[in-house]
């Protein structure tokens, strides 16, 4: 087994053979950067065969240094220092898969995340749900986390409705919101939320929307128009005839031809004319480029082409 100053000097120096920064590495695990030991990658290999083999969780479509950094996390937490012992730990507790799945899938989220996206959707893409020849509209988050994307847009629905007098129109609209993550999925299901989902939120909406004084229980009428069920972007049918898809800071972590062919099924999922909403740090490149136009190219909304 390497000890920790072999490892440590096989950070300093990359696949290239040059001398770098050292790299934070002293804990004895196993690099999260940067080639590894043969040892270290056979172990990795047969970890991630083992977590897809249990869990059906598909490893290979993420970003290995994701991966390996959020591994890592969980074999700090369990004390483990070899891929091969914390394999040997989830097969003895098969508790530790949820919290491993949990750690890789990383589910923060805020009502409003990134308000000059929200204010966007508002004024170029609500309106155009509501047009008068609209007949139901499908809305879709996909990688909803705790429910803060889809409660946003049944709020954003309210309130377009109400301003204007159009609330007689919005049981036309349905709300998918789906995420791999379960534990994930039942949080969302219960709307109630603490203080940190509310940092990014304009002025008033908690107590305009939400009941409850510690934790905040979003009212029935918008918790009902949005609807939950389990779905793993990497393997599961996509649902059809979308008008309006949000899948934002999800894809970050998906490798870069994993995110491409995702791309191109929005484009199969969206109705004509429908529009993709992506996370401010995401775009759209290679095929799926020409096959949508930007709306809002900031706020990363484009348009199926
Ligand atoms: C950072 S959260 C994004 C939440 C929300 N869309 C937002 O922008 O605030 C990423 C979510 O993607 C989900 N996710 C990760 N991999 C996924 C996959 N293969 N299929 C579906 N959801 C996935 C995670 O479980 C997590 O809830």
């Amino acid at each position: 087994m390497p000890d920790d100053a072999s490892r440590l000097s096989a950070a300093r120096v990359p696949a290239s053979g040059s001398p770098s920064r050292p790299l934070p590495q002293l804990t004895g695990l196993p690099l999260a950067y940067g080639d590894l030991p043969a040892e270290d990658a056979r172990e990795l290999l047969a970890l991630k065969e083992f977590i897809e083999a249990c869990g059906g969780f598909v490893c290979t479509g993420y970003k290995e240094r994701c991966l390996r950094r959020r591994i890592a996390v969980r074999m700090r937490a369990r004390g483990a220092h070899r891929y091969g012992e914390y394999e040997e730990l989830l097969r003895r507790d098969p508790a530790e898969y949820q919290r491993l799945l949990d750690t890789v899938t990383i589910n923060v989220s805020k009502f409003y995340r990134n308000p000059e996206v929200w204010r966007a959707i508002e004024q170029l893409v609500v309106p155009t749900l509501f047009a008068p020849d609209r007949g139901d509209v499908r809305i879709w988050s996909a990688g909803c986390a705790g429910g803060e994307e889809p409660y946003t847009v049944s709020i954003v629905l309210q309130e377009y409705a109400e301003r204007n007098d159009l609330l007689h129109r919005l049981d036309r609209f349905a709300i998918r919101a789906t995420d791999i993550d379960r534990g994930s999925l039942a949080a969302a299901s219960r709307a109630e939320f603490g203080e940190f989902a509310f940092t990014e939120a304009p002025a008033g909406m908690r107590q305009r929307w939400f009941e409850g004084a510690r934790l905040a229980r979003l009212r029935p009428e918008l918790r009902g128009r949005v609807e939950f069920a389990a779905l793993d972007l990497m393997r599961d049918p996509l649902p059809a005839g979308q008008h309006l898809v949000l899948c934002r800071n999800v894809i970050i972590y998906f490798e870069r031809e994993v995110q491409e062919t995702l791309f191109m099924r929005f484009h199969e999922a969206l109705a004509p004319g429908g529009f993709l909403v992506l996370g401010k740090v995401e775009t759209l490149f290679g095929a799926a480029a020409a096959a949508f136009r930007p709306v809002a190219n900031r706020e990363r909304i484009f348009r199926k082409a």
